[in-house]
């Protein structure tokens, strides 16, 4: 048996390797749930053991953790976090104790939504919204203000010139937070495992230009300094423009509060926004001084935690899917289980390295959890099964038999035939995407029944269905209505700009995003098919593995006849509006660091010139820096620039450059 200390530290090593992952890398291996219970696990050995408490223990911080990066604020009221009633026991108990403590039995309750973002306070004077802090560690944060004036829901200018401070929440909408996770699967980036870490990614990015594209939203609910109650502060934060989550319940009633928990606990699914509980606060600002706070959370308010969506079924078996980009993705075949409602029979295991790290075998039983991304995923193994099957990644497709192969710096492997069924297939549904093409009627069905009966083989031949109409409207389920719609949907798209066709070709690592640069850098496909290598790597936010692969791409001669077809179709190829006059490339393929104040430019400005002459800014010095920007009061990084013997330009010398 181990003593109390080697527990308590055990204990905390876990908390803290948890923390890490979830604050600083955003990649959690354990739900929030189980997060909670080992909190809890070890606040209970140190209630029971106060002489072993250390003042570095993760009980001694409020939560969440300053990463750098940003500058920090010590805040003047701390953002305190809240207690978790994990059953309507301890909900009740908390009523109990409140009740004690307040003196009186008439106590009126309001009940929000706990939204499942990250808290934010934000400083306005008289009106003017002057600073946005991340909550850190509840006593200093992180000042973000630049990427939080990025989100249209927060109000840079109060209705009445006030000066105020308010809290909310930050977080992202479902279908934001799945378009950014394609998105980055397109670009082989490592998915978000939930909305809320997607959301502090994007709210602690370094340029707010990219947070902009990000879709963040907020809710307030929270107003310093308080109106006499909390429903008077939600109603005068609706008054000076903030949204305030309509879901609301004051009642004096802790069985109607009872009532609203049960009742939004089965709709969850319906909001396009996570929740993961209730927050319960007393009404009267006056009661809640009475009640005061312990250090870490305030006695008038508690969370009620909702269940994890979360259940343990037998892995029946791994499937293989084959993607548009050959990628071979093993599907856990579960024992079919139900999830707040829902049937589960499938769950992502993304790659092999990922069944490698959750040590899971066929016939193991495992922890699944549907979160906000449409499939669920397994998150780990609860007991191994009696005569468990490793998988082993097939060594050819499972749809073409061609062979497969996996890249030595890649997760995933691939089908490396082009003629697969199931990349053809895949490369179909993708350009009737609503990103792309967005063609309605060209659903998977349809896409089967085109390539299973040879009336389709590539992406152009689409546009020769009009005069197979008789045979279209032979496929199973399609009538004369649908296919003349169909044929008139697919005729539109000649109408589409071309961005869109660039993004619809399914180029690996060209996402939406990627392909609008493509578009406005090129200007058109003629440029696009010209361009060489070291041309697409200089190119603003392409890197050299993103470059490669389209460089590859468009000399492949199956598809340089795909994008000639399109053409003779009438697809667009060039970009509205006359080509941007494009400044000389005297930056081509250089590293540039900017220190110190500039003086007659702003840094985005210097950046963007840079960037337009087909230079990159990077953050830190290095041998490989072409040279160093600096202006007045430059810091460290001009002494580092000085010992590496790398060169510094002062502004005058940069405009000469320019
Ligand atoms: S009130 C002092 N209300 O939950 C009380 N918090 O686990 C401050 N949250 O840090 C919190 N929705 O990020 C409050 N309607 C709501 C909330 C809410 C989400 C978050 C907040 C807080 C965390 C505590």
């Amino acid at each position: 048996m181990s003593s109390v200390r080697e527990q308590l530290e055990k204990l905390r090593e876990e908390i803290r390797d948890h923390q890490y992952r979830y604050y600083v890398e955003a990649q959690p291996v354990v739900s929030d749930y189980e997060f909670d219970q080992l909190m809890r696990a070890l606040e209970a050995l140190e209630q029971k053991h106060p002489d072993l408490v250390t003042p570095d223990s993760p009980t001694a911080r409020v939560g969440g953790q300053v990463t750098g990066g940003f500058p920090s604020h010590t805040f003047q009221e701390p953002m305190l976090s809240l207690d978790n009633a994990y059953s309507f026991d301890e909900l009740e108990d908390w009523g109990r104790r409140v009740a004690e403590r307040a003196g009186t039995g008439e106590i009126d309750f309001v009940a929000e939504l706990k939204i499942d973002g990250l808290s934010v306070t934000l400083i306005y004077e008289a009106g003017r919204l002057e600073m946005g802090i991340t909550r850190g560690d509840g006593r200093t944060g992180e000042v973000v203000t630049s990427n939080v004036r990025t989100i249209r829901s927060v109000p840079l200018r109060l209705k009445r010139p006030e000066s105020v401070e308010v809290r909310g929440e930050i977080f992202l909408r479902l279908e934001a937070f799945r378009r950014l996770n394609d998105e980055r699967d397109a670009e082989g980036l490592a998915r978000f495992a939930n909305p809320r870490n997607a959301a502090a990614g994007s709210l602690r990015q370094v340029d707010p230009a990219s947070v902009a594209r990000r879709p963040l939203d907020f809710f307030s609910y929270a107003l310093l300094p308080h109106r006499p109650s909390q429903s008077e502060d939600l109603a005068a934060l609706t008054g000076l423009g903030f949204k305030v989550n309509p879901n609301v319940l004051r009642t004096g009633s802790l069985n109607e509060v009872i009532e609203f928990c049960r009742a939004w606990e089965d709709r969850r699914d319906t909001l396009d926004y996570e929740i993961d509980g209730v927050v319960v606060k007393v009404d009267s600002a006056f009661l809640q001084e009475r009640l005061g706070s312990t250090a870490k959370a305030p006695r008038w308010a508690v969370a009620v935690k909702f269940r994890a969506r979360q259940a343990t079924t037998r892995l029946v078996d791994i499937r293989i899917q084959v993607g548009r980009t050959g990628a071979l993705t093993p599907v856990a075949e579960l024992e079919p289980v139900q999830v707040s409602g829902i049937t589960i029979r499938n769950a992502t295991l993304h790659n092999e390295d990922e069944i490698a790290r959750l040590g899971v075998a066929i016939g193991d039983r495992v922890l699944i959890e549907r979160g906000g991304d449409v499939i669920p995923k397994v998150l780990k193994v609860v007991e191994t099964g009696p005569d468990r099957r490793p998988f082993q990644m097939p060594t050819h497709c499972p749809e073409c038999g061609s062979e497969v192969y996996r890249a030595e710096d890649e997760v995933k492997s691939r089908c490396i035939s082009q003629t697969c069924p199931a990349k053809v297939k895949e490369s179909f549904l993708h350009w009737a995407s609503r990103k792309a093409m967005d063609i309605d009627g060209l659903g998977e069905r349809l896409v089967d029944q085109l390539v299973e009966h040879g009336l389709v083989r590539d992406i152009s031949d689409l546009f020769e269905l009009a005069d197979k109409r008789d045979a279209l409207v032979a496929l199973d389920r399609v009538g004369e209505k649908s296919a003349d719609n169909l044929l008139k949907e697919i005729g539109a798209t000649r109408m589409l700009p071309f961005s869109r066709v660039v993004y619809g070709l399914g180029i690996r690592h060209v996402g939406e995003r990627t392909a609008q640069i493509l578009a406005d850098y090129f200007h058109s496909m003629d440029a696009l098919l010209k361009a060489e290598l070291a041309e697409l790597e200089q190119v603003a936010e392409i890197g050299p593995v993103v470059a490669e692969t389209i460089y590859r791409f468009v000399r492949e001669s199956h598809n340089r006849r795909l994008i000639d077809r399109l053409r003779d179709f009438g697809l667009r190829m060039v970009m509205d509006g006359p080509a941007p006059d494009r400044p000389e490339q005297v930056f081509a393929g250089m590293k540039i660091v900017l220190t110190g104040t500039l003086l007659g430019i702003t840094r985005d400005d210097a950046k963007e010139l840079i960037e337009q002459r087909g230079g990159r800014v990077t953050s830190s010095v290095s041998k490989k820096t072409n040279f160093v920007l600096a202006g007045a009061d430059p810091g460290s990084k001009l002494e580092k620039a000085r010992k590496l013997e790398v060169r510094v330009v002062d502004e005058s010398e940069f405009r000469e450059m320019l």
